[in-house]
């Protein structure tokens, strides 16, 4: 059979650069048609002589409509969206419109932009397939039942470097220990989001966008081994749930084949080494991000894109050293004071979006960052 071919947008971070370690492991499945990337344009390079990718289908820096130019290319039949951040939506858009599989790992543009990412999913006929580890479970647990049959869907966090500690706690900590995470090793955003439960946040909007569940059916459990990535309970009672070691290239792979499975373990389980697994409620009166999510997933309309554009800036904020950990939860909850509107077109989402970082932006001058 002719290899997939794939178009690795974000090439040069945490999740391209282990799309590209899978695709190198297997090269008579796959094949890299296009890369884009932000400003690595050293690694870009090297990438682009490895996989023997044309220079005109590699770009650094590219505009919007070179993203979603990318993405729609005729001879793509998968596209990866590694992309960082509301960068990311000409990607999902342009892939969805051109009727291709979209392999996401980016999910600021599926919750900044669920409606109209949808519509373009129904209009385009593409198809979405979860790169997120706790979405690509669901996406598998989900196929032991019927969509009826489904109670409810549980997403896993690991909790982050600071689980277990008090808002006081938490007023001093530094960059260098929020980019600690204790089971993953990701980008930077993901990871201040991950030690928020921002993360989490987001990637309850994502599933409620991804599957149709209502936010009353999403449950956050919090689970610091980080080896079960979500569950889906049945109406029967039963609890399907997937499980691995982290290891983002398993997901990645499923993404790249689905509904085949890659034939190597990424993340299999030593059951003789693994000795407990545990589960515990979320402390949403520490982590506030986690309930802010929760809301403006409820709110729906144009108020998940303020939540992360607002939280894109405040993550920026403190990346730089700029603001307070604790602030980030101020800045975003300031931000979604603008409140819903709808999200009819593409428009909304860039007005949005562009208040809800003028609006955050605000917030820092008056915290004098
Ligand atoms: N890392 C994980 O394990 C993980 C797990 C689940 C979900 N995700 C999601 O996957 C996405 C990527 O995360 P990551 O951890 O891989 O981030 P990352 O390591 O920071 O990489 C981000 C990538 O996006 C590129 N980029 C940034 N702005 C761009 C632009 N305007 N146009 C084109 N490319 C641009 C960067 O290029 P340069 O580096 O060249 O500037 C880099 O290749 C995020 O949405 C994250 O939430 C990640």
């Amino acid at each position: 059979m002719a290899p997939i071919r794939v178009a690795v947008l974000g090439s040069t971070g945490s999740i391209g650069t282990q799309t590209l370690d899978v695709v190198t492991r297997h090269r008579d499945q796959f094949e890299v048609v296009a890369l884009a990337a932000g400003r690595n344009v050293e690694l870009l390079e090297e990438q682009r002589r490895t996989h023997g990718v044309a220079t005109e289908r590699a770009v650094a820096g590219a505009a919007e409509t070179q993203l979603a130019e990318l993405a729609a290319l005729d001879d793509v039949d998968v596209v990866v969206n590694a992309v960082v951040g509301f960068a990311g939506l000409p990607v999902t858009i342009g892939a969805l419109r051109a009727g291709k599989r979209l392999a996401l790992a980016n999910k600021e543009s599926l919750i900044a932009g669920g409606p109209i990412v949808n519509k373009a999913r129904a209009e385009g006929g593409g198809e979405i397939v979860p790169v997120d580890s706790e979405h690509s479970a669901l996406y598998q647990c989900l196929r032991s039942g019927r969509d009826r049959e489904v109670a409810k869907v549980i997403v896993t966090a690991s909790g982050g470097p600071f689980r277990g500690r008090t808002h006081a706690e938490l007023r001093d900590i530094t960059v260098e220990q929020a980019l600690a995470h204790p089971t993953w090793s990701m980008g930077a955003k993901i990871t201040i989001d991950s030690s928020t439960l921002m993360n989490k946040g987001l990637e309850v909007i994502e599933a409620h966008e991804l599957f149709g569940i209502d936010y009353d059916r999403i449950e956050v459990v919090v689970h610091p081994q980080s080896v079960v990535h979500g569950m889906v309970e049945f109406v029967d009672g039963a609890t399907i749930a997937q499980l691995s070691m982290p290891d983002m290239r398993l997901p990645i792979g499923l993404a790249l084949g689905a509904p085949s499975r890659l034939d190597e373990p990424f993340g299999a389980i030593d059951w003789a080494t693994l000795s407990s697994l545990t589960f515990e409620p979320p402390d949403i009166g520490t982590f506030r991000c986690l309930g802010l999510a929760y809301a403006a997933g409820r709110a729906g309309g144009t108020a998940p894109a303020v939540l992360s554009g607002a939280n894109e800036i405040a993550v920026d904020a403190f990346l730089q050293g700029r603001v307070a950990w604790t602030a980030i939860a101020d800045i975003v909850d300031e931000a979604l004071q603008i409140g819903a509107g709808p999200a009819d077109d593409i428009a909304d989402i860039l007005d949005a979006d562009a208040s809800a970082r003028s609006r955050a932006r605000s917030a820092l001058e008056r915290l004098g960052a």
